[in-house]
Formats: structure tokens, sequence, C-alpha cells
């Protein structure tokens, strides 16, 4: 007898009718056709032809920040550069209670929108290093139902900021699992260059993986991601290193970007771009035309590289909006990217499940024979209406128990004599 049967579900890659065999926390078989008569289970679940899709994996988010929203003042320009030094007003206050207390509540509302996986950069610029700690106290509380991978985010410059680099490791050493960076916030070109070196050279001894805020800026001349292609290469860290934002690429030459993109590649470098804080951060000097500053999505994608959209922040110092809504981050993805084909609406879909599950390096994950039985049942037919609809999160499974439901939206129209059904959200 099986845990768990879902039948006739719609699946990402447009496969209909299927029936998703659960045991023991594994998928044990996905087949077409599967019936309850077929397959006994303990539960069973009609999909009624909804979307049963591998949960959302955040691949770049900042948790330590996360719901600080108006501590101690709100921001009022909505400026990257006010961000960093509210930032800097709000952590003498910090303590690891409120830390906690607000990333617990924070792993709530993901696990209700379906986000099982988040890679979140932890600031290690604090001597008492009490978000590092927190957040490693966080990542032990949820581990049943959240991967919640840790970046070490030197936030005011690994060389720039006095002790930031002892500190760095420290927090490799208490457990955090990536090498963070920020090197166009260094002082110089050339310290945002070596700056790449020695982290790239960390990550490679450590057997760690990478993950840069990497040239978040508007200055087409912001190259760092070129050392970052180069450093990896050098060191054969393909595949493990990810330079985030690179928003700089999107104000480049495109001569010389017609060089970059093929050295990324051979890299074997991810990207994460985060369209909901790009299209807000970014253009801030321009009176019109007003740069989109998001980096080069489709022509990464493209070109083979691994590319995910990240949310980057909720409620915090820089952004104070957000609800841990993925589909939100995709849907502004496409909007920013222009990639409203039919293709390029799924490829923004991937950019918020399979495509950051592969830059973190999860196993088990996705709806396939053998991997870890955790998958979100939308309200929707497809991956494109999940994203007109930002669709409701029916029910959230993880290594095959329901972590939460959440009802069908639906509407009654009181309109007098005319059908009170309202066709706007199917399902
Ligand atoms: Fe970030």
């Amino acid at each position: 007898m099986l845990d768990l049967l879902i039948h006739n579900a719609t699946l990402a890659d447009g496969r209909t009718d299927m029936g998703v065999a659960v045991h023991d926390g594994r998928i044990q078989e996905v087949t077409a056709g599967l019936t309850a008569a077929q397959a006994p289970a303990h539960t069973r679940v009609d999909a009624e032809g909804q979307l049963l899709s591998p949960p959302f994996v955040d691949a770049h988010f900042h948790m330590d920040a996360a719901l600080s929203v108006g501590l101690p003042r709100v921001n009022q320009s909505g400026t990257l550069l006010e961000g960093i030094a509210l930032w800097g007003e709000l952590k003498p206050h910090l303590t690891q209670e409120a830390l906690v207390e607000r990333a617990m509540a924070y792993c709530d509302w993901a696990v209700a929108q379906g986000l099982l996986a988040i890679r979140t950069h932890v600031d290690v610029c604090d001597p008492r290093l009490l978000a590092v700690d927190a957040l490693l106290q966080v990542k032990h509380r949820v581990a049943s139902y959240i991967d919640l991978q840790l970046v070490a985010f030197p936030q005011d410059g690994v060389l720039r900021s006095p002790g930031a680099l002892a500190l760095l490791q420290q927090a490799l050493d208490r457990g955090v699992d990536v090498v963070g960076g920020i090197p166009h916030f260094e002082r110089t070109m050339a310290d945002g260059a070596r700056s790449v070196t020695l982290l790239c050279e960390i990550a490679a001894q450590r057997g760690l993986m990478v993950d840069m805020h990497c040239d978040e800026s508007d200055d087409p001349m912001s190259r760092h991601v070129e050392t970052l292609a180069a450093e990896t290469q050098r060191l054969g860290l393909h595949g493990r290193v990810t330079g985030s934002h690179l928003t700089s690429m999107h104000s480049m030459d495109n001569y010389y970007v017609s060089k970059l993109i093929p050295l990324m590649a051979e890299a074997q470098l991810n990207v994460v771009a985060n369209p909901l804080i790009n299209i807000t951060l970014q253009g801030r000097h321009d009176s019109y035309p007003r740069r989109r500053g998001m980096t080069r999505v489709p022509e990464l994608m493209a070109a083979g590289l691994t590319v995910a959209l990240g949310q980057d922040c909720v409620m915090d110092p820089w952004y104070s909006l957000g609800s841990a809504d993925m589909l939100d981050v995709a849907h502004m993805g496409l909007h920013v990217a222009q990639m409203t084909s039919q293709a390029g609406m799924r490829q923004c879909f991937d950019a918020v499940t399979v495509n950051p599950a592969k830059i973190l390096q999860l196993p088990g994950y996705g709806i396939a024979a053998g991997n870890d039985a955790s998958f979100v049942l939308l309200q929707a037919r497809d991956p494109i209406e999940a994203l007109r609809l930002r669709a409701t999160r029916l029910k959230v499974f993880k290594r095959g128990l329901l972590l939460a439901e959440t009802a069908p939206a639906s509407t009654t129209l009181r309109l007098g004599g005319r059908p009170s059904e309202c066709g706007l959200v199917r399902g």
C-alpha cells in the first residue's frame, strides 16, 4: 500500500492525466493514467487536471533583513545606497532572538507559497556574527521542510571593511555553506578584482560553492563578472560559481558582451537575476530613457547558462513589498526581459523551479521516480496560467507530507440575472 497517490495531474512539461505514487517520502513512479484502483494508497488526491509542479526555489534572498521594514526607519528614497546605509543603522540594534523570529515567520510564508528551498545571503560584516548564528539556528529548525542554504556575504566589502575577511572565514567555520562577495562595492576596480580572486581561492581550498553579488550597478565598465568567470576556469570551479544580479551587463557594449557570454558559458557560470529589485533599484541615475537594469536573461539562457530568477528582498531596507511568491518574481521577470513568447514564459517558470534547484545543487529534486516526493499542486492548468494568475498553492507536500493547504480562489458575482461564476480565476 502506497502512502500517497496524486492522480489526474498535469505536469509542467505538458503531460496530462499523470499519477504520482509516493512511498516512504519518495516518488515510486510517475505514470500516465494511474488510478486509485491500480495503485491503492492511504491518501489519494484527485488533482482534477491541475498543475503539479516541483517546489519553488529561491536562489537569491536576504533572510537576515527580511520583514525588518521600518526598523529603525523606512527607506525614503527607495534607492540601493540608502538601503545599504539603513541596514548599517539597523545592524547595531539587531538581536539574535528578533532575527530568528522574523526568519521563522518568513519561512512560514515560504511554505504556504510552496517555496521549499532558499539560498540566503547572510551579512558577515558584524563582529558579533549575530545574523550568522541566527540563520544557522533557523536552518536547523526548518530543515525538515525547507532546504536553507547560507552564503557568507561581506555586505560592506571583504577588503573595504576592516576585519571582514576574518569574519567571513569564521562564518564558514561555523557552517555557512557558500562563499559570497560584492566586488563592485570595493573601493577600486582593482580591489574588486582582487576580492574575486581571494574569495574564489577560499572556496576552492574549502571545496565550497561561490555566489557573489556581482556588478549590481548601471556602470557598463563594472566588469567583475569577467574576472569571476576567468577565476572559475583557473581554479576548476566549473558549475559551482554563481554571479548574482550582473545588472551592469544590461548597459554594456554589445561587442564586449559578445565576447563575455562565451567566456561565462565556458566557465559554466550560473546566473541569478532579481527582477523585482533590479527594475526598482537600477536606472536611478537616469533621466529618460531610463534603463531597466536587469541582466541579459534570454541571451544568457540561449548560450546554455543556468539562469534563475531570485526574490532578493521582502519587506526590508531595500524593498518594502514582496510575499515569498516566486510566481510574482517570474511574472516580473518575463515582463522586464520581454520573454512573452510561449517558450519564454515557460523558461521563466523553470527559472523559479528547476534552474535554481540546479544552482543550489539540490539532491532528489523534480517529479520523477526515485526523487523526493516534494511538490506543489497549483490552481492552474499549466505554467503560463500559473504565472498569469500567480496561482493559488492548493497543496504543498514535502517528502510525502502535506505541509500547507490553501482554499481555491473563487469569486461569486452579484450582477442580477447573469451567471454568477467569474471566469478570471479558472481551475
Ligand atoms: Fe542581494
